[in-house]
């Protein structure tokens, strides 16, 4: 049974949906998508979290980051497993072993873009993404999803917000590490892996054609998620 009531959607008549949600570095896809997926009783897929598990084994393998081969090879012999966790989002593991908190880490951060751009490795994450998008019912963000991943995801968002306050928000979160990275620091980084997102041959960051933008500079994550969660309903409300 449909209930649309304000703060709570029932799809169990649609229980195979995909809802896709890209955008840029530090938009808040992850928060919107996590609390979503909650709200939803959908499953949260980080996509962003499986390049970063890869980038952070090519590192400790000490792979070149411009060899391509190596670096597909790599993917192809990775078991990246993601589990939904309530505080966190998702836990992630790599070949077996947990690695959630390090897959934020700045040599991550700083050479993800690279191992992202490779065709070989993009061809294993989406193959292993495709392969939990049929269960249907998630909420899954990254850059490629409304694209490649899942162009037939019933409901698409494309999420911006500003790069100064991506930037501020990126740097509240990392204040706390140590040495902790300045707010041009990490608007810099943010700029340039948008940069190479975007630019790149292979899935570049771009809106697929029938996204919906949501633009959530001046928004908070509540009523982010309140403009999501009403988006969903009116495009479901559309193809029922
Ligand atoms: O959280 P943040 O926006 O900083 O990054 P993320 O979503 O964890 O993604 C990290 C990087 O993985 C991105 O900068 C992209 O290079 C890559 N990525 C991608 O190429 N395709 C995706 N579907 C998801 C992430
Ligand atoms: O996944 P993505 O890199 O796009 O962004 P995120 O990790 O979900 O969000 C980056 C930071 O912005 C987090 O600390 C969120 O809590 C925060 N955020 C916010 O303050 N207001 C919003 N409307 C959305 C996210």
């Amino acid at each position: 049974m449909k209930n649309l009531s304000e703060n709570y959607v029932s799809l169990s008549d649609k229980k195979s949906i995909i809802i896709a949600i890209d955008g840029p570095a530090a938009s808040g896809k992850s928060t919107t998508a996590h609390l979503l997926a909650k709200r939803l009783g959908y499953l949260y897929l980080d996509t962003g979290a499986m390049y970063r598990a890869l980038t952070w084994k090519a590192l400790n393998d000490r792979i070149d980051m411009n060899d391509k081969r190596s670096l597909s090879e790599l993917a192809k012999r990775t078991k990246i497993h993601l589990e939904p966790e309530g505080r966190v989002g998702t836990k992630v593991y790599l070949d077996g072993k947990e690695i959630t908190s390090v897959i934020r880490f700045p040599q991550v951060n700083k050479y993800v873009s690279l191992v992202s751009m490779v065709r070989g490795v993009r061809k294993e994450m989406v193959r292993q993404q495709r392969e939990i998008g049929k269960r249907g019912g998630i909420v899954a963000e990254g850059r490629d999803i409304g694209t490649v991943v899942f162009p037939g995801a019933e409901v698409k968002i494309f999420l911006t917000c500003s790069l100064k306050e991506r930037a501020w928000r990126r740097w509240k979160e990392e204040k706390e590490r140590n040495p902790c990275p300045t707010k041009k620091e990490v608007e810099a980084e943010l700029s340039l892996r948008d940069k190479l997102d975007k630019e790149r041959e292979v899935s570049p960051l771009k809106k697929a054609e029938d996204a919906i933008v949501l633009d959530n500079t001046f928004l908070s994550i509540d009523e982010t998620v309140e403009k999501v969660l009403k988006i969903v309903k009116n495009s479901l409300q559309s193809v029922v």
